[in-house]
């Protein structure tokens, strides 16, 4: 088949009628007003109006092996003829301790660990800060600008990449405080990271240990291994460090949120691995399950709680979903998607930079494997966020059949289907470069 295939505008007539019906029944959340999805296949999508999409976006970077992957569909296929739900905190089952040995195996970590199992990526951070405020008594934990931990109230807390996450819903006075990230492209301090010392990191203990939280009271620090809602920012390899050794020193829990970053995408089964430390407490969700719904908390063993009843849930960890997550892992490691998401990754970036040199709009271009963020600017020297141009080019790439997904303030992330085919990861690269271009002449 020939794709991507446009036939009529963006949004189709369906699709407008749909996205018009959808805004009274359905409360305003996040969506995207490109079209409506019909079907979905590997790194392809048609929408309601028989449009083809080429899928840089993988549905938020779930379908990491592929929407609809037929060995996922027939471990569901066969689960569905068995049970679906079990209540599975409180009936135990088999392919509970069956992935929960196999997950353990990959995660991670020179240590015993065990396995919480919820519904989301929001559930698998409560989970984790549960975990450590019950294990330290402590009350606060510190998490960074920029970071997407979920919406829910204690991971809404730590979450601090857009005001409108936020505003009016904050339980303030909780447990969080923020220190500024591992952001080279726009440096919080504006020092050059060929110089600064990693003063980030530094700036933890020096003003907010002895200023406003003392480490005695912080659990845990919680941070994305590469920020991914937060605009997909690549932090200096040495500030992941360096936060490690922070906590190591104060015998405070770090968590990783490997909700975007995890099962392969980074081009290392989870990113973390990147940076050569060990988390004490890790959180999955999103890639885990092929599109089910599940999220993973990994943790140090002898954290688990000492008590029943301190967490639990009714449909984490369900058989459906579980099976599905099976079949994702088996897929992700007898092909190695890792290496894939490495190579692919590698050409992107190497395309993308050249492109960058060519154009003003293009001010940054930074990531690991599929992980990829582009950020625009309206002007490289005064970086001033090019919000208008990335929406613009976002619409572009649409109408010309390549879905992308924004994030951070001007930035568009890459992050396809990791099975996406050869063939369509240069077609989908050449549609976002050509609709780069024309921006980048509309505005001169
Ligand atoms: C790093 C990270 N943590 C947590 C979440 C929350 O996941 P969910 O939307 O499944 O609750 C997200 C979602 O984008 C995320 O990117």
């Amino acid at each position: 088949m020939n794709v991507p295939k446009i036939d009529t505008q963006i949004p189709g007539p369906r699709s407008r009628r749909l996205l018009e019906e959808a805004k009274k029944v359905l409360v305003t959340t996040t969506r995207l007003e490109y079209m409506a999805i019909a079907k979905m296949e590997n790194d392809l999508i048609w929408d309601v109006d028989g449009n083809v999409f080429i899928d840089f976006a993988a549905s938020i970077a779930v379908a990491n092996v592929g929407h609809r992957n037929p060995k996922v569909i027939d471990a569901v296929k066969k689960q569905l003829e068995r049970y679906i739900h079990t209540g599975p905190h409180d009936w135990l089952d088999e392919v509970q301790i069956e992935y929960a040995k196999k997950l353990i195996k990959v995660v991670p970590g020179n240590f015993t660990k065990k396995v919480f199992f919820g519904n989301s990526g929001t559930e698998s951070v409560e989970a984790a800060l549960k975990v450590a405020r019950w294990n330290t008594k402590r009350p606060l934990i510190l998490a960074f600008y920029g970071a997407f931990h979920g919406r829910t109230y204690g991971s809404l807390a730590l979450t601090a990449s857009k005001p409108q996450h936020r505003r009016y819903l904050l339980p303030y006075g909780g447990m969080a405080i923020h220190a500024p990230y591992s952001y080279c492209y726009r440096c919080p301090f504006k020092l050059d990271p060929s110089t600064c010392g990693i003063w980030c990191a530094d700036f933890i203990k020096e003003w907010i240990f002895e200023k406003v939280a003392p480490p005695e009271d912080i659990a845990a620090i919680i941070l994305e291994p590469i920020q991914g809602e937060g605009g997909y920012i690549v932090p200096h390899p040495e500030f992941i460090r360096k936060i490690h050794r922070l906590a190591k020193e104060y015998e405070i829990l770090l968590i990783v949120d490997e909700v975007q970053t995890g099962f392969a995408r980074s081009g290392k089964m989870f990113a973390i691995e990147h940076y050569g430390v060990e988390q004490d407490i890790m959180s999955t969700a999103k890639a885990i399950a092929g599109g089910f719904p599940l999220g993973a908390t990994i943790i140090r063993s002898d954290l688990d709680f000492r008590y029943e009843g301190a967490h639990s849930s009714t449909f984490g960890g369900n058989a459906i979903s579980l099976v599905a997550a099976n079949a994702v892992l088996d897929y992700i490691l007898e092909n190695k998607l890792w290496e894939r998401a490495d190579k692919l990754g590698n050409e992107a970036i190497k395309f993308l930079t050249e492109l960058k040199d060519e154009t003003e709009i293009l001010g940054d271009v930074r990531g690991k494997g599929l992980f990829i963020g582009l950020e625009f600017v309206r002007d490289k020297d005064t970086k001033e966020f090019g919000v208008r141009e990335r929406d613009r080019i976002a619409r572009l790439c649409y109408e010309n059949g390549l879905v992308v997904l924004p994030c951070g303030k001007s930035s568009i992330r890459i992050a396809p289907p990791l099975t996406i085919t050869d063939e369509n990861f240069r077609k989908g690269l050449e549609i976002l470069a050509d609709s780069i271009r024309k921006v980048d002449k509309e505005r001169k």
